[in-house]
């Protein structure tokens, strides 16, 4: 009953967001190069003319964000505000590459559907000449945000500055203004000034002062320095949040934030009640990495339960391609959403040819499990909305060395569950090294190597004579008595072309597979496949670039390669609907001197 009236106004509502956004996207044709240009500031590495004419473009995504073409990395500030839902991301407007960076600025009502704006923060000033570098948004008291960001300055330094949207009022925020006190943060003397970025958003303590973290790298080891600030203008430098023994790279895209032990319900940035634990992501050696502590602002001290652990049996994000993520609290529904970064996987070359680089991950909800001991990863609900045909399999025995095709969806853009069952776990293979590193595992243990209770999963992207195939599966193994789960993503054979990046990717799956049944989602969507495996305690995603799995030649199958048995307990699998990502609003023009 309450579901059915959900799901009506669930429907009344989509009607009323598709109206808004026709009228934003009129609105946004009427508005079309008003007003810039003069206070750009020069742009001297301009690369001009690689706006992509290219019309064979097999590898766009269908409900994938990504703008229109040129070059996106770092997902900035996203954040929920008076109704509508906004990112901005790290942007190349002249080019597939980067460079020349600004924040590019699109809203949506839905997180699935976007409107793409002018661009927010570009060169304006001394403190920003050099570029517009990642960072968060705050919401003020008053309901006010506010974005952080690093600035590149005059001397080429990393400071960090403030713009506050022109006019509050403006359902779209379109505007924003640069403070005047501007940079507000500037490198500490024992920093380099190369190394010191990404601010976060930022939270409130008991004492009503502000805190935030700017990533940075101190005697070569990557590190989070705390500031303070009662007006939100004046920051008080209070020193490292914790130090790591790990060795990492400069700690880019720092995110730190509270999540609960005991509910589902997810916390804004400043909570902190005694049911919560904190994560502290950084982004370093190519990955997401976290630790999960516990944090007072009473001593802003971060106890952490573990350090960060570099090989892939530690806790990522995401074990695949996935970088400089970002969350943000979205008080409508009151969850927390993650936003990352996926890189390609290819070469500048080609980057360069399809006109295009880079695509934000599908927003995902993020929760602790209910053992406390790591984070779940989920597509956000509205995701399912642009489900379509579906097709079902119910309990079905998968023989050891047997390939079954999932027919009558659109394979090369759809969204799949399946669940294993494992009859016979007695034969279960032992592995006996002490620590495994599970991506050399999965480097090893790839879906052309037979083994026996795996390798059983999907086949995504796989032309019909299987010489191209992205495949995500699993092994059950037996490590000092106890049964493991690990979660590989095989993309060697995920495309004839050269010159990709073809990395094996793994991680355990914290479960048990005597009692639990093994779970994986893949989104597949032409040349990416973002997989959770265990509902969402391990994700793997993957960039790849078929030549014959392309279209409509693209295929979706179920595989054991193993030679014992397992079960389908259920298979589902959904054609997706492109998502409405409106045309880019026409952009000011390179200068030409
Ligand atoms: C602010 O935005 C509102 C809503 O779009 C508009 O009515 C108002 O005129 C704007 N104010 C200024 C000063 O531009
Ligand atoms: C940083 O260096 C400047 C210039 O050398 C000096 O004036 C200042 O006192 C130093 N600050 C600290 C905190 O050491
Ligand atoms: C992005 O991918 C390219 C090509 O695979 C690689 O060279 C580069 O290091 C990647 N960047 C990051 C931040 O992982
Ligand atoms: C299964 O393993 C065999 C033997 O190594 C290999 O030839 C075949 O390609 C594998 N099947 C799949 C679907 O990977």
């Amino acid at each position: 009953m309450g579901t059915e009236r959900n799901l009506l106004t669930w429907r009344l509502y989509a009607v009323v967001l598709k109206m808004k956004l026709l009228l934003t996207y009129v609105l946004g044709l009427f508005f079309t190069g008003v007003g810039y240009g003069a206070e750009v500031g020069d742009f001297d590495h301009v690369q001009r003319n690689l706006q992509s004419d290219a019309t064979d473009q097999p590898y766009r995504t269908g409900y994938h964000f990504q703008p229109r073409r040129n070059w996106m990395n770092d997902p900035n500030g996203p954040m929920y505000y008076n109704g509508v839902y906004h990112l901005f991301y790290q942007y190349n407007p002249y080019g597939a590459v980067w460079g020349n960076i600004v924040w590019a600025h699109s809203v949506s009502y839905d997180l699935i559907n976007w409107v793409n704006l002018e661009d927010a923060i570009y060169p304006t000033g001394p403190f920003d000449v050099n570029g517009c570098w990642s960072g968060s948004v705050t919401l003020l008291p008053g309901d006010k945000p506010a974005i952080f960001y690093a600035g590149i300055d005059l001397k080429n330094r990393q400071v960090q500055n403030i713009a506050l949207p022109k006019n509050t009022s403006d359902p779209l925020l379109r505007e924003w203004v640069k403070s005047p006190h501007n940079p507000l943060i500037t490198p500490p003397n024992e920093t380099d000034p190369n190394f010191f970025r990404d601010p976060t958003t930022a939270w409130q303590g008991e004492d009503m002062a502000w805190r935030l973290l700017v990533g940075s790298q101190i005697k070569g080891q990557g590190t989070a320095i705390l500031y303070k600030s009662i007006d939100f203008i004046r920051w008080r430098m209070i020193g490292s949040l914790f130090n790591s023994m790990a060795e990492t790279d400069m700690w880019e895209c720092p995110d730190f934030y509270p999540v609960s032990t005991r509910s589902r319900n997810s916390l804004e940035t400043s909570d902190q009640g005694e049911l919560t634990k904190h994560v502290l992501k950084a982004s370093f050696n190519h990955h997401d990495y976290y630790v999960l502590g516990n944090y007072k602002t009473k001593t802003d001290r971060f106890s952490v339960e573990n350090d960060f652990t570099l090989s892939s049996s530690g806790l990522r994000y995401d074990y695949g391609k996935y970088y400089a993520s970002k969350t943000f609290y979205d008080s409508a529904k009151k969850r927390r959403i993650l936003w990352g970064w996926i890189n390609e996987s290819d070469s500048k070359a080609f980057d360069n040819k399809k006109g295009w680089s880079g695509l934000q991950s599908i927003p995902r909800s993020v929760l602790l499990t209910e053992t406390g001991k790591q984070l779940v990863q989920w597509p956000i609900k509205e995701m399912e909305k642009l489900r379509a045909k579906e097709v079902t399999t119910l309990s079905k025995d998968l023989k050891g060395g047997s390939v079954v095709e999932v027919s009558g969806i659109t394979a090369a853009q759809a969204d799949v569950k399946v669940s294993f069952k494992i009859t016979d776990i007695a034969k279960a293979e032992t592995i006996d090294h002490n620590s495994v590193d599970p991506q050399l595992l999965c480097s090893s243990k790839t879906a052309s190597v037979r083994g026996k209770l795996g390798p059983f999963g999907l086949l995504a992207l796989a032309s019909e004579d299987l010489k191209e195939q992205t495949a995500i599966y699993f092994h059950v193994l037996k490590k000092h008595g106890k049964f493991v789960v690990l979660m590989c993503s095989d993309q060697s054979r995920s495309s004839l072309t050269g010159g990709l990046d073809k990395t094996n990717y793994g991680g355990f799956v914290d479960m048990d597979p005597r009692h639990e049944k093994i779970s994986l989602r893949s989104s597949i969507d032409h040349s990416i496949v973002e997989s959770f495996g265990g509902e969402g305690k391990t994700c793997i995603t993957a960039r790849v670039y078929p030549s014959l799995a392309v279209g409509n030649r693209a295929r979706l199958y179920v595989f054991n390669n193993g030679t014992v048995g397992v079960k389908i307990s259920r298979l589902s699998a959904w054609s997706m609907r492109n998502a409405q990502i409106a045309p880019i609003s026409k952009r000011r023009k390179p200068k030409t001197n």
